[in-house]
């Protein structure tokens, strides 16, 4: 079955067509970084009305090259939440659309549980049960895996994501949205050391994170420290040293108490390659194996939206004629996939 994914939770409109037999045929993104820039966030309405401007042209290009039409598509996924309202919407209404149009069923993906799945995309995909680390701009989650929908949360951030956090740091550190990225190739100039960053509730039981505490003393300290560019990637260093080695804590922990022996990372902070490298060395230190996706489906893209549909599709779930979207919808309500219920 070939099935196309929509993605447009947030910045980014992402389309793919996946095959239950060939694998990911085609994919295509469009970022809205640029559209975004100069207000130094993502503006919602902005989001909506570009992702409008790209669903369509996106889903011609990828169903072009991979050489397919309507005929051969078995089922449409479109992110249904969480994300932005108005640019989940589009989403959602061009792939109910385009499935009632073309007769075949639709199923509401959950943005976290594809960013889960994404790993599975790779050549050597990881087998159930396993933990997952999500790290994205609005989530920090620590999921134990059973198979496709049967999650247990095992800790998460009681404030800022991670990746807000490497936003809002990048922001003091005067580098442009998103930050992120800018902020760890700073980092990569960067003197370890020289400036030293908390790793909070490290010491003590369990497995929640708190990182607002970390933006803060990032806060605190580029106000005392002088202004030279040096000083500012020993700061970004700092800041990018801690957050990494707090997570690598954490999943020690949650691989110990969950007894897994695997650990699949997924989100945007999944792309960094000092958590990379810290979660590699962890898993050789441990005799466990640690799982990415390849960078690209590390941040948003379609590909994983429409991995995450094949799962639920080929299980017989779908949504009814009508959709809605769900902003605000936590990973542990999820269930397996289900047959309509009408
Ligand atoms: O998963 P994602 O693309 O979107 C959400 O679902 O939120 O994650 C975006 C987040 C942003 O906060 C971005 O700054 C962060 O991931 N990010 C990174 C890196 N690449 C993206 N953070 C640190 N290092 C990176 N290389
Ligand atoms: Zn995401």
């Amino acid at each position: 079955m070939q099935v196309l994914g929509i993605e447009t939770s947030c910045d980014e409109t992402g389309i793919a067509l996946y095959d239950g037999e060939r694998g990911l045929l085609a994919h295509a993104l469009h970022s809205q970084v640029a559209l975004h820039a100069r207000y130094g966030g993502v503006v919602p309405e902005l989001a909506s009305r570009d992702h409008i401007q790209r669903t369509i042209p996106l889903i011609r290009e990828v169903l072009a090259e991979a050489n397919s039409d309507e005929t051969k598509i078995g089922g449409i996924a479109y992110t249904a939440g969480p994300g932005l309202v108005g640019a989940l919407l589009v989403g959602a209404a061009v792939g109910r659309s385009l499935a009632l149009a073309w007769d075949i069923p639709a199923v509401a993906v959950h943005h976290m549980e594809a960013h889960l799945l994404a790993p599975m995309l790779e050549p050597d995909p990881p087998d159930f049960p396993f933990v997952a680390l999500l790290v994205s701009g609005g989530h920090t989650l620590l999921i134990e895996v059973e198979a496709v929908g049967h999650y247990t949360l095992l800790g998460e951030s009681l404030d800022d994501a991670v990746g807000e956090a490497f936003d809002k740091t990048a922001k003091l550190l005067g580098l442009d949205y998103p930050g992120g990225p800018a902020l760890a190739k700073l980092a990569t100039q960067g003197q370890p050391g020289r400036f030293h960053f908390p790793r909070p509730m490290t010491d003590r039981p369990g497995l929640d994170f708190s990182f607002s505490g970390i933006k803060t003393h990032a806060m605190n300290t580029i106000r005392k420290a002088p202004s030279d560019p040096q000083t500012r990637a020993d700061i970004a260093r700092g800041f990018e040293d801690a957050v990494v080695d707090t997570l690598r804590i954490k999943c020690k922990r949650a691989l110990e108490q969950s007894g897994a022996r695997a650990l699949v990372v997924g989100g945007g902070v999944g792309a960094n390659q000092r958590l990379r490298a810290a979660l590699a060395g962890l898993a050789e230190k441990t005799g466990t194996r640690v799982y990415f996706p390849r960078a690209e489906f590390c941040t948003d893209n379609g590909a994983m939206v429409a991995y995450a549909g094949y799962r639920r599709l080929q299980a017989g779930e779908a949504v009814g004629a009508g959709f809605s979207v769900r902003p605000r919808w936590s990973l542990d309500m999820l269930r397996p996939p289900t047959r309509p219920t009408r």
